[in-house]
């Protein structure tokens, strides 16, 4: 009788928490939250289900002495298994990996700025050396010995050579993460956007460099939906600065493999 009623008791619980998980995990969806978190919604309700199971279930047994206590420690170790292992079984993020990202994006804007500050520095040397020419000219008609200005000039050298280029653009791909919806060398993206391998034989390299600063510009054939949903994001052309954008162009316009079917592009406007 009492093992009918737990059984039940399990099953009414169970019924309507996998009912709760599943309208919290279509709500999840809709509101676009990372696959991940479905995944935890759903434990989440499965995990108050359990606990309104154990609320209900049959009183066990009092246990004393050493059987208490073997109990208690089995009754942890069971729940720091269950702990570890539901934790790591979800998808895990390396917060160095993450961190190395952030790192090369700040990396070149920060160069940028410190060229910025030479840059001014230069200013102001061109400018205290015109004003030593000019009170050198001044003495010289007054009739004083000639001061010699000697010029200092740095130069910057910057350069970048042109086999480095494409893996500087494949680089731009991963930190901007076009991975993320478009599937390059059988990685990536698994359903949001176009498959990548063969756009460089579709669009010239200023038609790509328009399609990622102005997505809205041209349409994947096929891609309607997503397109009218405006899935590609239009960022890039506030997050990319013009060196960066040029060789991620470079690293597309070199992707000619003819065995893949990268949708056909469809200029909209
Ligand atoms: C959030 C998803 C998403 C991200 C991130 C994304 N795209 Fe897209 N992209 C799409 C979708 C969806 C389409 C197809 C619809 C369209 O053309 O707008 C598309 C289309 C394209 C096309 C046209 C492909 C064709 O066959 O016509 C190119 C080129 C492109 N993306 C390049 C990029 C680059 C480069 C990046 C990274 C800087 C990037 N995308 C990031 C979703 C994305």
């Amino acid at each position: 009788m009492a093992q009918q009623s737990l059984m039940g008791n399990i099953m009414k619980k169970g019924i309507i928490g996998v009912i709760i998980g599943a309208i919290l995990v279509v709500f999840a969806k809709m509101t676009h939250f990372p696959f991940v978190f479905q995944v935890m919604f759903f434990m989440y309700a499965m995990l108050g289900a359990f606990v309104f199971i154990l609320l209900d279930a049959p009183t066990m047994k009092r246990l004393e002495g050493p059987k208490a206590a073997i109990a208690l420690v089995v009754f942890y170790v069971i729940l720091s298994l269950v702990f570890t292992g539901g934790a790591s079984g979800l998808p895990q993020y390396d917060p160095e990996i993450e961190k190395g990202k952030i790192d090369k994006i700040l990396k070149r804007r920060k160069a940028m700025t410190e060229q910025g500050k030479a840059e001014v520095l230069i200013a102001r040397v061109k400018a205290l050396d015109e004003r030593a020419i000019a009170i050198d000219k001044k003495l010289n008609s007054l009739g004083a010995d000639k001061i010699e200005v000697v010029e200092e000039v740095g130069s910057v050298a910057t350069s970048a050579g042109g086999d480095d280029i494409l893996a500087l653009g494949k680089e731009q791909w991963e930190l901007q993460e076009c991975y993320n919806c478009h599937k390059l060398g059988g990685e990536g993206g698994k359903k949001r956007g176009p498959i990548m391998d063969n756009i460089g034989s579709l669009m010239t390299p200023a038609q790509l460099r328009e399609k990622i600063l102005y997505p809205k510009t041209w349409m994947a054939e096929g891609f309607d939906k997503q397109y009218k949903k405006g899935k590609m994001p239009d960022k890039y052309k506030d997050l990319m600065f013009d060196e960066e954008i040029d060789v991620l162009v470079a690293f597309l316009a070199s992707l000619k493999d003819t065995s893949v079917d990268t949708p056909k592009p469809i200029k909209m406007n």
